[in-house]
């Protein structure tokens, strides 16, 4: 199986850097199956200059054989300590274990889960090694420009869809609503506790299915995201703002936690599922769902705790298992992304990817850990065998500095349109100048007739200009409403010379003008509505 083109990596030059080679070892965690990395992105790693090495079987569990990898542009390891010997960079799903660890040397990098804060051993360990560690778990969430590398945040996602398919399966029932020749089947209702984004996945998908779907967090802004996605937001009765500030929650007051189990109490006894998924980062899981609620449970329903792994959310609930308690099926399992590893394996290869060019913007497979970067020093927990973990916090953005104050002749030229600015004085006056003395040679030398003409002509580009260009784009892209607002125009226009005309005026246009006018509102009126139908079909991709 090996490629046998395989050796140790030569060291870097000064002139042109030699391009650094990528490992992703067979990961060895007892039932792991994904992969750090997958055929696809392989060719854009290689194209980012970069050589690729994968652990021969390292795919396998995710339905990746060694041929899709070398056809890719991979070159196969036959051995664990083949691969870490040949390795400059090593992606990683799970933490590495002591005896990964000790295949490391000296400047190699690793990236991959690490969980600094559970595992202060490994951390140890990794920077007894001289290593370069890269923590995706660290990435700072709330720089948007990281999401396309937040690994957290897709493994979340496919684990909430997940989590309603180990539901689907424990339960003996549809769904959806259903009305056959035997008899009409009630939809199944289900209440997802916690709506971050393992909780939101779940209410799409379970919402897809045709279950009516319920929702509870305690951050109230999320309660739109739940309507939007098709369920319905559970309120406590209880008044407490539950935000804990990054986008996560604070733990609640007594108070409120009594209500709280109050409303779950009289949902446990109304739902057939309940998926649970409520979390607070660094603390054990809350315990939303006592023995007595799941006691409460029509027999046959099911419990999916995604939470598990951090004590449960529910009483009963055994980590790793499904077990039946009470009647209800506890699903407990940890390792909900990995039962889709192939999904999984795709979404966590690609985050590494976008990971890697940002590490490597020159493209020349040469990595360089820009600790100046917020979200590379925020993942960055070990560099060259010195901990640097937790990262400071990220400063908040600077405020921009306040202008300074323009002149009061200047400010009212700009009108927000992305305009470079009011022009000058000096150049509107000359502007102005010049217009005034073009009309005054056109008054002079041409017919009467023209200058009444010419006269409402100018006058109709003024207005129209100042109409099209103060339209705010409430409602599409700037541009679309532009153009709606020129295309509106152009209507009332074509729509006065068509119309019967009013008693004591001209008279009706002749017929030429009138074919005209009339092709012109067919036209404008196919670029209006043919904008509406483009933008319903673009909303329409983001609703599910
Ligand atoms: P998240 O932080 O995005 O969402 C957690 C949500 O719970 C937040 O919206 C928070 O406001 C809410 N919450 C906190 N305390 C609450 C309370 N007392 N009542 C109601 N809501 C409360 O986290 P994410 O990524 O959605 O993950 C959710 C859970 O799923 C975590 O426990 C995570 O470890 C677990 N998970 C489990 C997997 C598995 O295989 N079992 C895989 C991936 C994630």
């Amino acid at each position: 199986m090996t490629s046998g083109a395989i050796t140790a990596p030569s060291p870097a030059s000064a002139a042109a850097p030699t391009p650094q080679r990528i490992g992703v070892p067979r990961e060895t965690f007892p039932g792991e199956k994904r992969v750090a990395t997958v055929p696809d992105v392989v060719g854009k790693l290689v194209k980012l200059g970069f050589g690729v090495v994968v652990e021969t079987g390292a795919g396998e569990r995710a339905d990746l054989s060694d041929g899709a990898y070398r056809e890719a542009g991979a070159s196969i390891a036959a051995s664990a300590a083949e691969l870490w010997a040949s390795a400059d960079i090593v992606f990683k799903v799970r933490p590495p274990t002591p005896e990964e660890v000790v295949l490391m040397r000296a400047g190699q990098t690793l990236i991959g889960f690490v969980w600094p804060a559970q595992n202060p051993e490994l951390m140890q360990q990794l920077a007894a090694r001289k290593v370069t560690v890269l923590a995706i778990d660290a990435l700072p969430r709330t720089l948007s420009r990281a999401q396309k590398m937040d690994a957290l945040t897709s493994m979340a996602g496919v684990s909430g869809y997940r989590a309603v398919v180990e539901a689907a399966n424990a339960f003996g029932r549809f769904f959806n609503g259903q009305i056959t020749a035997a008899g009409k089947v009630p939809p199944a209702k289900v209440f997802i506790a916690g709506a971050g984004v393992a909780g939101l996945a779940a209410i799409g998908a379970a919402a897809s299915l045709g279950a009516i779907v319920r929702a509870n967090d305690t951050r109230a802004e999320v309660a739109d995201q739940v309507v939007s996605l098709g369920g319905e937001f559970v309120k406590v009765d209880y008044e407490e703002e539950g935000s804990g500030g990054g986008g996560y929650a604070k733990v609640m007051s007594e108070g409120f936690q009594a209500a709280q189990r109050a409303m779950y109490a009289q949902q446990a006894k109304e739902c057939d599922i309940i998926i649970t998924t409520a979390l607070i980062p660094g603390k054990p899981a809350p315990r939303l769902i006592t023995a007595e609620m799941v006691q409460s449970m029509k027999p046959g329903s099911v419990i999916v705790d995604m939470a598990a792994e951090q004590g449960g959310n529910c009483e009963l609930t055994v980590p790793g298992e499904a077990v039946v308690r009470h009647g209800v099926t506890i699903v407990g399992y940890t390792d909900l992304a990995s039962r889709m590893a192939f999904q999984s394996s795709t979404l966590y290869g690609t985050n590494l990817f976008r990971l890697t060019e940002e590490l490597c913007k020159t493209k020349d497979g040469v990595i360089h850990v820009n600790m100046q970067d917020d979200a590379i020093r925020g993942l960055t927990v070990i560099k060259d065998g010195e901990i640097t973990w937790p990262a400071p916090p990220i400063a908040a953005a600077p405020k921009p500095a306040p202008k300074p104050a323009a002149p009061v002749a200047e400010k009212k030229g700009g009108h927000g349109h992305g305009s470079s600015g009011p022009l000058p004085a000096k150049t509107l006056a000359v502007i102005f100048g010049l217009g005034a003395l073009a009309f005054w040679a056109i008054g002079a030398y041409a017919p009467a007739a023209f200058l009444g003409h010419f006269t409402v002509f100018v006058l109709a580009c003024f207005i129209g200009y100042m109409v099209v260009w103060n339209v705010t784009p409430a409602l599409h892209t700037p541009l679309m409403s532009v153009t709606n607002a020129i295309s509106s125009i152009i209507v009332i226009g074509a729509l006065v010379q068509i119309l019967p005309p009013e008693a004591g005026s001209n008279g009706r246009p002749d017929a030429l003008i009138q074919w005209l006018a009339f092709a012109g509102i067919v036209l404008t009126a196919v670029n209006m509505f043919g904008g509406f139908a483009v933008t319903r079909r673009m909303l329409a991709m983001f609703r599910k």
